[in-house]
Formats: structure tokens, sequence, C-alpha cells
């Protein structure tokens, strides 16, 4: 099946200011497609249109300052984004945030429990965000004549997967489980009606990136941003995802400088193995299991990397 990654189609990214939604941004253009680029910054989203305006001007490069969260703005883009560019090949569902909680209680664990704010905040952006977008562009994209092949990509995070306590932020990692989930329902759902077979549906899931989240904000030059060794450029993170795309990948999960696949796997494998073994929750981080934890992902890292 031809990529959707192909000249004169079109791309509509959210969160395309900066980090991993830029990136991508950028590699859709050197591959010749339109961009119709979407994030709540409207002064990092110009630079982002002003820098890949600049690469090829012969082709359309649209703005469109929007919060994800907002399900009116994004009715409004509907018909703008038609007008302008008929049709989306690609949706990239991208845009994503982690919120901090606020509170009268003391210790960032507890703060997560009392301030429902930063849920309704996280969930809004993370989940409601790629919600609003594909009420709007789904039966665009499945009522458009043009039966070429479409992607949805909903990006999504390995904190959704693990779970991992430490950073405190339950409402993020639940986010990002919701949106696995999400994007598993809708690619069972559009693969099982020949109508709609041509839409494939993708679950981006970035490693370490070295982006706005991290304090990289905005579409910056990455040969000027000194990153930690361990962590992705954006347009690693891109790569990988054009090379999944090509693929036919469902989940598209990305490595980083110090996590490889078989790491990623052995500790997922952990973490499902909680609910099968009765262990307790996140048992990972459990101190009279912590160790043991370790030395059994270390081990089943390492006979995957050898093939067992
Ligand atoms: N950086 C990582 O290590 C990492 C790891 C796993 C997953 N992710 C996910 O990757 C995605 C992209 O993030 P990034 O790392 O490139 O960070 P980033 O901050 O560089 O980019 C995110 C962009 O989304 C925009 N955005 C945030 N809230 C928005 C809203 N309500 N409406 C419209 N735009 C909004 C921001 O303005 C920003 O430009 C996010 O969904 C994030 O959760 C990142």
């Amino acid at each position: 099946m031809p990529s959707v990654l192909r000249s004169q189609a079109t791309a509509l990214i959210t969160g395309a200011a900066s980090g991993v939604g830029f990136a991508t941004a950028k590699l859709c253009r050197e591959k010749g497609m339109h961009l119709a680029l979407v994030d709540i910054d409207g002064a990092n989203l110009q630079k982002a249109k002003d820098v890949l305006t600049a690469l090829d001007p012969s082709l359309k490069t649209e703005a469109y300052t929007i919060d994800v969260a907002d399900e009116a703005a994004w009715a409004d883009l509907g018909k703008e984004v038609t007008e302008k560019f008929g049709e989306v090949d690609l949706l990239m569902l991208n845009a994503g945030k982690g919120f901090k909680a606020e509170g009268q209680l003391e210790g960032g664990r507890i703060k997560t429990w009392t301030d429902t704010g930063y849920w309704k905040k996280t969930l809004d952006t993370n989940v409601f965000g790629p919600l609003n977008g594909l009420s709007v562009f789904l039966p665009l994209l499945i009522s458009s004549p043009n039966k070429s092949p479409k992607s949805i990509v909903l990006t999504g995070s390995k904190q959704g997967i693990t779970n991992p306590p430490g950073g405190a932020n339950p409402a993020y990692n639940s986010s990002k489980a919701t949106v696995k989930h999400i994007a598993e329902h809708l690619s069972y759902d559009l693969r099982s009606d020949a109508s709609t077979s041509h839409i494939s549906v993708h679950l981006l899931i970035p490693g370490w990136t070295w982006t706005g989240l991290m304090g990289n904000v905005g579409p910056t030059d990455e040969k000027e941003v000194k990153k930690p060794d361990g962590a992705w450029y954006p347009s690693q993170v891109a790569e990988y995802l054009s090379k999944g795309l090509d693929e036919g990948a469902f989940y598209i999960l990305c490595p980083d400088g110090e996590t490889d696949r078989a790491l990623d796997q052995a500790r997922m494998r952990w973490g499902s193995d909680d609910v099968i073994e009765g262990r307790p929750a996140l048992s990972r981080w459990e101190e009279s299991w912590k160790v043991k934890a370790e030395e059994w992902i270390q081990a089943d890292a390492k006979s995957r990397r050898n093939g067992a």
C-alpha cells in the first residue's frame, strides 16, 4: 500500500508548534505534503509556519491557533480546513501536556487526589483533544470520495502502559492509557469495515524525547539544541513514526538513547503480570518487590536481546 506520507497529500497535526508535532510536520513537508498546523501557542505556531513555508513555498501551509479541548473551535476548524485543503490524508492528534496538581495539602502525591481541576484539565487536553478532533475529522475522512490510503495517528506514552508513580502524575498516565484504548478501538472499528479499511490507525509511543515538555519549547533548530545523551531528538521520533507508517504498524513503540525495545518489552510484561500474578499494584516500584522486579526485568530484556 502506498504510504500516507506522499507528495501532495495533506497532513493535519495538532501540537505542531513544538517537539514531536513540529518534527513530524517538517518530515511531511520534506515528503512534499501540504500542512494544516494546529496548536494553542500562537506565537510558536507562527514561527513553525514560517520555517515550514520557507522549505517549500509552493505547498500549502496554514496555521490554526486553537485549544484542542475546545469542541466548538474544532467544528470551525473542520470547515476552514476543508475550504483550504479539500481533504485531510494524515490526521495526527498529538497535542498533549502534563499539568501539575495544586492544593492546600502538602505533598505532591496527596495534591493529585484533592485537585479535581488538575484531572479535568489533563483529560480535557489529552483525551477530549483527540476525541474532539475525531468527532469532526473522522466523518470527513470516511465520506471522502478519494479512497487512497489515509492514516490517523494518536500520540500516547509509555506512561499510559507502565503507569509509573514516581512523577506523581496519575492524571497524565490515565489520559495516555485512555488514548491507547481509544486508538485500539478505532483501529478495530475502521479495519473491520471494508468501507473504512483504507484508513489506518496508529498509536505513536515516544520514548524520552527532548521537546517542550523537557524545556525545548517551540520549533527549535535541533542542530542548536543540547540534549542529554539518553533522550532522542523529536526528528528521531518523526523518522521512527514514518518507518512505522510505511510498515503498517499499529503500535509504534520508540526506543531512546537509554531504553531499547527489549527493556520496554520486559517492563510492560512485568506490569501486565501484576494483574495475572495478583501482585500489589505497581509492584515494580513497591519496596518489597522492587529488587525482584528489576532482576526479572533485566534478565527478561537480556534474553529478548539474545533472541531467546
Ligand atoms: N517528550 C516526551 O518524552 C514524550 C514522551 C511520551 C509522549 N509524549 C507526548 O508527545 C506529544 C507531543 O509532546 P512533545 O513532547 O512534543 O511536547 P511539546 O510541548 O514540545 O509539544 C506539545 C505541543 O502541544 C501544544 N499543546 C498543548 N496543549 C494544547 C492544547 N490544549 N491545544 C492545542 N495545542 C496544545 C503545545 O503548545 C506544544 O506546542 C504529547 O502528547 C506528549 O504527551 C512526549
